[in-house]
């Protein structure tokens, strides 16, 4: 017997990538033979779907567990039409990575900062930790870690460069994807060229644990899109009352989304403890009242000079800083985000499948 991951009859679902038909499709199969399965060709509203050898098709089974690449080998038009398709021997058992916008209503409220030393943080823990930095205004963690990464993305889209040579290591063991002012041209690119970049940023789900996305205030369509594809969000505001007015307006357009990520809020810049943990439950009380959200509060950072210190000498701050109040809050909700857990994730749709699906949609 063979170790293909598929059987014969078994239903599986195709999504060719092909300009006429793109499915999804429900089939079976009709045999196996060694890394080949014959298939039933499926139909389009009544027709037979006419897919070229060498064609790309995404396969799942009805449970969505199973998930591979494929390709068109052959087809056969001799009785009953069948296609023959190429079928990995195993998929290795990869754990997803976790990956995590964190985004605000308002801007200058810590996003950047908490992203970088959040990510620090769960290195420190022995996660794999990546940054992507998404900002469209200002792309800026590279600058915040001392850094002049040579590539960025447009690289990439060129051509020139693979997605892993533009990755930079930063201090404290995390690894950079940086932006430049690449993401302004995302909005330009056309569906090949999207479906060509979210299909360089998945080959970063085989390398990480966790993947954190600094992202601009408010929600244009790229974050939206960011938000929508990943396991997790993090609202980021202080405690000044236009902060959190505009940190609720975010949540609220998250809230307006069916099929959203666990969302969750970190209240920066506090004056003491008692301000962070009012803020964040009365945020919270108040988005499950008025929106049904259930928002969870992963912890408060107080306000801290040192802070700006750190940024003055381009050093992440707990590097530099391990025992200040900053440095304490940034621990604390590194450890409530890796209990919450990675293994969740496996079998359930990668953050690059459905971006690349938000991105291609739209
Ligand atoms: N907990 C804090 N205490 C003191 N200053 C802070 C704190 N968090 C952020 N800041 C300051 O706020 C400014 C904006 O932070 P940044 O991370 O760049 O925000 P964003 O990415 O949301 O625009 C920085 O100059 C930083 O020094
Ligand atoms: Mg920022």
């Amino acid at each position: 017997m063979s170790g293909v991951v598929l059987k014969p009859n078994q239903k599986i679902i195709i999504k060719p990538q092909s300009q006429f038909y793109s499915g999804p499709y429900e089939t079976h199969v009709l045999s196996i033979n060694g890394t080949r399965a014959i298939i039933q060709t499926p139909y389009d509203q009544g027709k037979l779907v006419l897919l070229s050898v060498g064609t790309t098709l995404e396969v799942t089974d009805t449970t969505g567990k199973l998930q591979f690449t494929s390709q068109v080998l052959d087809r056969n038009f001799q009785g009953s039409p069948s296609i023959t398709i190429s079928v990995p021997v195993s998929v290795p058992a990869v754990k997803r990575a976790k990956v995590i916008t964190v985004t605000s209503g308002k801007g200058g409220v810590g996003k950047t900062s908490v992203v970088i030393n959040l990510a620090i943080s769960l290195s420190q823990q022995g996660l794999r930790t990546f940054v992507i930095d998404a900002d469209l205004g200002t792309a800026n963690v590279d600058v915040l870690l001392d850094l002049e990464p040579r590539y960025n993305l447009h690289h990439v889209v060129n051509g020139e460069k693979d997605i892993l040579d533009i990755v930079t290591e930063a201090p404290g063991g995390i690894y950079l994807v940086p932006g430049g002012s690449g993401f302004q041209f995302l909005a330009d690119l056309d569906a090949s060229q999207l479906r060509y970049v979210v299909e360089s940023y998945k080959k970063l789900e085989a390398y990480a644990d966790m993947i954190l996305i600094d992202t601009g205030a408010g929600l244009s369509k790229n974050v939206i899109d960011f938000v929508l594809a990943s396991d997790q969000v993090i609202v980021v505001t202080n405690t000044e009352p236009h902060a959190i007015t505009d940190g609720y307006a975010i949540i609220k357009v998250i809230s307006e989304y069916k099929s959203r990520p666990q969302c969750s809020l970190v209240v920066n810049r506090a004056e003491d403890k008692a301000e962070g943990r009012q803020v964040g439950e009365r945020m919270t009380s108040v988005t499950q009242r008025f929106l049904d959200m259930n928002v969870q509060f992963l912890g408060y950072i107080l306000e801290d000079r040192t802070v700006t210190k750190a940024i003055k000498q381009k050093r992440p701050h707990i590097l530099t800083f391990p025992n200040t109040p900053f440095a304490r809050g940034i621990n604390n909700i590194a450890r409530q985000l890796s209990q919450s857990g990675l293994q969740e994730n496996m079998g359930k749709k990668s953050f690059f499948d459905k971006l690349k699906e938000l991105f291609i949609s739209s």
